[in-house]
């Protein structure tokens, strides 16, 4: 991968287990890999491979109980530090929000994590270029709760709220899960906004390999909490033969199949 650009995250040899004896469970076993400032990286994988364990170690959430975690050349330690560069969009978008407050205070209260905070001016004005970022007119909000939108709505709620907060790393679990697929290919639009636009890092988690080939630069693909296979999505998509990744790809819808490959990241290049 890039050699001029620098290491985000590093992981060597990270494993991450619960419990212990008979009810001892591996989620993340023995993975290694380097991620580099501006890339997508897609982890993929079916239910229950580890995924968001891994993700969560990214975001300081677990440490690992084997090998060695860095972010920047660091362990991460310090969780406020931390999320003030690292943050992340989870599968459930109503878990995320208050149901009693209104969508606009706590957009505007999730700039207080930043270490240099904003004037009042500033917030409101970073909130409305959220917004604005992803569709959504500011005054469309105004004085809404998060029980008056719809899943899909509070899915961009979450991207608004990643515009206005600009991290470094973003870490996407899932983020599409609860929209059709016209608003997924908005989503995943963003995406790709926040990368070009702020030249943000993107861990983004699913399960589906189609999804990832449009988005990706890298692909991990994830079986048994093992990485069974990474690379560039030409890669992983079109050389390999390794079975888990077979696997993936014939769980791609087959209406998708030649939407997905024909409108791929790579083919726009
Ligand atoms: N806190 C925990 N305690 C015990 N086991 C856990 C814990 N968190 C996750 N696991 C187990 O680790 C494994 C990996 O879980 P993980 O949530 O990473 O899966 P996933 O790949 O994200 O799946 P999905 O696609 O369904 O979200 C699963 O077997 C899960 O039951
Ligand atoms: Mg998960």
């Amino acid at each position: 991968m890039p050699n001029n650009k620098s290491v985000v995250f590093s992981a060597q040899n990270v494993s991450k287990t619960f419990g212990a004896g008979k009810n001892l469970k591996t989620a993340v076993d023995n993975v290694s890999f380097d991620i580099y400032d501006g890339e997508i990286i897609s982890i993929v994988g079916g239910s229950g491979c580890g995924k968001s364990v891994l993700a969560k170690i990214m975001l300081g959430l677990y440490q690992p109980s084997r090998g060695t975690f860095l972010y920047r050349d660091h362990q991460i330690k310090n969780l406020k530090n931390h999320w003030n560069e690292v943050q992340s969009v989870f599968q459930d978008p109503f878990s995320c929000f208050n149901q009693f407050f209104s969508i606009r205070s706590q957009l505007e209260d999730s700039l207080n994590i930043l270490k240099d905070k904003p004037s009042k001016e500033e917030v409101k004005a970073r909130v409305d270029a959220g917004l604005l970022a992803v569709n959504v007119k500011p005054s469309d909000i105004e004085g809404k709760y998060p029980f008056e939108l719809s899943g899909g709505q509070m899915q961009r709620m979450l991207l608004a709220r990643i515009f206005a907060l600009r991290p470094k790393v973003l870490i996407a679990d899932e983020p599409t899960s609860m929209v059709d697929a016209c608003v997924r290919a908005n989503i995943l639009d963003y995406l790709m906004k926040l990368k070009q636009e702020l030249q943000m890092t993107i861990v983004f988690v699913t399960h589906d390999i189609g999804l990832a080939n449009y988005v990706s630069d890298r692909i991990f693909i994830m079986h048994d909490g093992k990485i069974v296979n990474q690379g560039t999505p030409e890669e992983v998509l079109d050389k390999t033969q390794e079975p888990h990744t077979l696997k993936l790809l014939d769980d791609i819808p087959e209406v998708h199949k030649t939407e997905w490959i024909k409108n791929s990241h790579r083919s726009k290049k």
